[in-house]
């Protein structure tokens, strides 16, 4: 009886283990192939600009959008991901320094990195958010591109990307939006511009650099990846919906919440939205409080 029972235990962790390698084995092929995908897109036309307020509107923007939160302060990369069971995620140097983008790399490269979420070769890149980026206004998009154009050269070298088993697994399970390229309308054109204002049109348009953790309807949710927190409501159901705009301004600047709590920077990016002006998250708050 007893070696009866011990074989179809043996037998059923036979079947779970056969099934494991089963999955992972079509998570990685599966991944691989969608990675490998060559997208033909035609860059849209982007009017780069030497002008000095242009450029100072770009800077500001690689804080406002997050590139540095992933690129580095200098924009001359750092590895933002290291962990054993994800793999090393670096975010590349953008700058012309040694180790960093090709001498070449052309206003249409970064249209199609920034818009298409694609590198060179047509590939996607991974992580970086570009079905954010891709919802930039044109007038935004060019400042951004004119100052990274401009930006003086850092030297410095990169470990290559490297996935490892749970980055395949939790893309095949859908957990991780480890394509944004998959998520973009390749087709549309890029808005020209929106009208700058304590507007809730304007607030929407700025709450795109918060979607991808606190998802459209802004209710927040699962953490975005494994080691991070649940993703607050910040829609008026939430915390943020009690607060005075005064309150939400000061949350936004310092990390600190009016209940007293801390956001750290590396889970709820506030040194990005610290360079926001008064007139941005007044805009944000407005439209985050027509959310029910
Ligand atoms: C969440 C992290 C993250 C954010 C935010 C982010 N990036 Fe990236 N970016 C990456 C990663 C990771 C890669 C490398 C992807 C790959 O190699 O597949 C990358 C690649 C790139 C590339 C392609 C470089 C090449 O060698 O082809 C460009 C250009 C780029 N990012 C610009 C930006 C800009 C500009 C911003 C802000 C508007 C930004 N990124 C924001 C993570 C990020
Ligand atoms: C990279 C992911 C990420 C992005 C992008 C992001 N947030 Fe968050 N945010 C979080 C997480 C995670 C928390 C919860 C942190 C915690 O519990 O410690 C949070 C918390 C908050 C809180 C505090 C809520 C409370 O109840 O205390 C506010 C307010 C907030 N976010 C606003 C924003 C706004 C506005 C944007 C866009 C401009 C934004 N966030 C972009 C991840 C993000």
């Amino acid at each position: 009886m007893l070696k009866k029972i011990l074989f179809v235990v043996l037998g059923l962790l036979a079947a779970l283990i056969l099934f494991a390698c089963a999955f992972y084995t079509k998570a990685y092929f599966s991944t691989e192939a969608r990675l490998n995908t060559f997208y033909q897109v035609v860059p849209e036309q982007v009017t780069v600009s030497s002008d000095s307020s242009t450029l100072a509107y770009g800077a500001r923007l690689t804080t406002a959008k997050g590139c540095k939160d992933c690129h580095g302060n200098d924009l001359g990369g750092k590895i933002f991901i290291d962990d054993p069971m994800l793999g090393v995620i670096p975010g590349p140097n953008l700058t012309k320094g040694e180790f960093g983008l090709p001498a070449d790399y052309s206003t249409n490269d970064w249209v199609r990195a920034l818009k298409h979420g694609l590198g060179r070769d047509g590939k996607p890149l991974v992580i970086m958010p570009s079905h954010e980026f891709t919802q930039l206004t044109q007038k935004d998009m060019a400042a951004l591109i004119s100052f990274l154009q401009s930006m003086p050269a850092v030297n410095r070298s990169l470990p290559a990307l490297r996935l490892k088993p749970l980055t395949y697994v939790l893309t095949e399970l859908e957990k991780i939006d480890l394509i944004p390229a998959e998520k973009i309308d390749h087709q549309r054109a890029l808005v020209k511009d929106i009208e700058v204002g304590i507007t809730t049109e304007y607030g929407k348009y700025l709450s795109v650099a918060c979607q991808g953790c606190h998802r459209a309807n802004m209710k927040g949710g699962d953490p975005i990846a494994p080691g991070f927190p649940p993703v607050a409501n910040i829609s008026l159901s939430g915390n943020p919906g009690k607060w005075t705009e005064q309150e939400f301004i000061a949350t936004l600047r310092t990390g600190i919440t009016p209940e007293g709590k801390t956001l750290l920077p590396e889970q709820m990016p506030w040194n990005m939205t610290a360079a926001y002006s008064d007139v941005e998250l007044k805009a944000l708050y407005k439209y985050l409080h027509t959310l029910q």
